[in-house]
């Protein structure tokens, strides 16, 4: 039955452009909103990935003694399709993030998807999933890739199956500020990453660990958490789930990726795009006090793609920086590359597939 569900599956996929899934699209925040179909293939026994294929998205069935659902054998990405006015669609750099899991397959002993197959899936499920992507400037299409270790362990080990799963949601903002500056606090109690550790990866146990933090601090009426180095508690590294920016003058730094720090994609971007448009970039250890002398900070990430931030608290000091909008650097920055990923400016990078 399941089979047949597939085979079904596989030859209804391809919708009209033009047919749109009947929601509201002037409403769309950062929840997910399940769609048709999810993209599902497995290792065999060597840990080569085959005969993937697209499915009915629904629930999946595992051994409770799984090697992720015991022992967090499992990684995920984040990636965006946007619709342009033409109807055509774009993804973002899709290849970065099958890299970015190939790098972080390797962290955590487990095979992963070569960066044909993961791109060739993307595409797939993207495509199966077309009424779905939001009109042209409502939102993007949240494409999330997992990598989990599927076959059953019981003593520790590296999980003997692994399975490879695309999902996708349209969604509009991240932060529910919607595109208003975000409030930031500092920790300096809880960390999110240690040298060594697996900070620098996109585990899915690394965002567990913050969650203490994060739900602390929205409780406390902040946005997020900003997420101080384990040793010297004096060097920022990340917010909960995104990379941050701190501007001075035409200087724009960002904490440089020594292993606790994700290398962000929209990260890499943003330096690229800064440093073609005259700002000087370093990626260097930024100090905490550093914010209080900023003229800007902002944040980077697929789902957050440029955030501004008006607030930063620590230790009960508050510094702003912008009340409402965006500053006029992370303006810039931030219309530079939604241009880009939208297919609104000419793609001179090559990023956009
Ligand atoms: C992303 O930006 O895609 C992420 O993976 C962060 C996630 C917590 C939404």
């Amino acid at each position: 039955l399941v089979c047949q569900a597939s085979l079904r599956a596989q030859e209804t996929v391809v919708s009209e452009p033009s047919e749109l899934a009947d929601i509201d699209w002037e409403d769309l925040g950062f929840g997910l909103i399940p769609t048709d179909y999810m993209y599902v293939m497995k290792s065999d026994g060597s840990g080569n990935f085959t005969k993937g294929k697209l499915q009915r998205f629904g629930n999946i069935e595992m051994s409770p003694s799984a090697g992720v659902l015991n022992y967090g054998q499992g990684l995920f990405e984040g990636l965006k399709a946007y619709r342009k006015h033409d109807n055509n669609i774009l993804l973002f750099r899709p290849e970065e993030n099958a890299v970015r899991m190939r790098m972080g397959a390797e962290r955590m002993c487990m095979p992963a998807p070569s960066i044909e197959q993961f791109v060739e899936a993307v595409k797939d499920t993207v495509s199966a999933n077309k009424r779905w992507i939001p009109p042209a400037g409502k939102g993007s299409l949240y494409v999330r890739p997992l990598l989990m270790g599927s076959g059953a362990v019981l003593g520790l080990a590296p999980a003997p199956e692994y399975t490879f799963f695309i999902y996708v949601s349209p969604v509009g903002n991240y932060f529910k500020e919607g595109v208003a500056p975000i409030h930031l606090i500092v920790e300096h109690e809880l960390h999110r990453a240690t040298p060594g550790g697996t900070g620098g990866v996109k585990t899915i146990g690394n965002y567990a660990a913050v969650l203490k933090a994060q739900t602390a601090a929205k409780a406390r009426g902040y946005s997020d958490v900003l997420y101080l180095d384990c040793i010297h508690k004096k060097y920022l590294e990340e917010v909960s789930s995104c990379n941050i920016f701190v501007v001075k003058g035409n200087v724009i730094s960002t904490p440089a990726i020594k292993g606790t720090i994700l290398p962000g994609i929209t990260r890499k971007s943003i330096i690229e795009v800064a440093l073609n448009e005259g700002y000087q970039v370093e990626e260097r250890q930024v100090a905490v006090e550093e914010l209080f002398d900023a003229d800007e900070i902002f944040c980077t990430g697929t789902a957050v793609v440029v955030s501004p931030v008006g607030r930063v608290t620590y230790r009960g000091q508050r510094v702003t920086y912008v009340e409402d909008g965006f500053g006029i650097v992370a303006q810039r920055l931030y219309s530079s590359l939604t241009s880009l990923q939208m297919g609104l400016s000419e793609d001179k990078m090559n990023w956009t597939v």
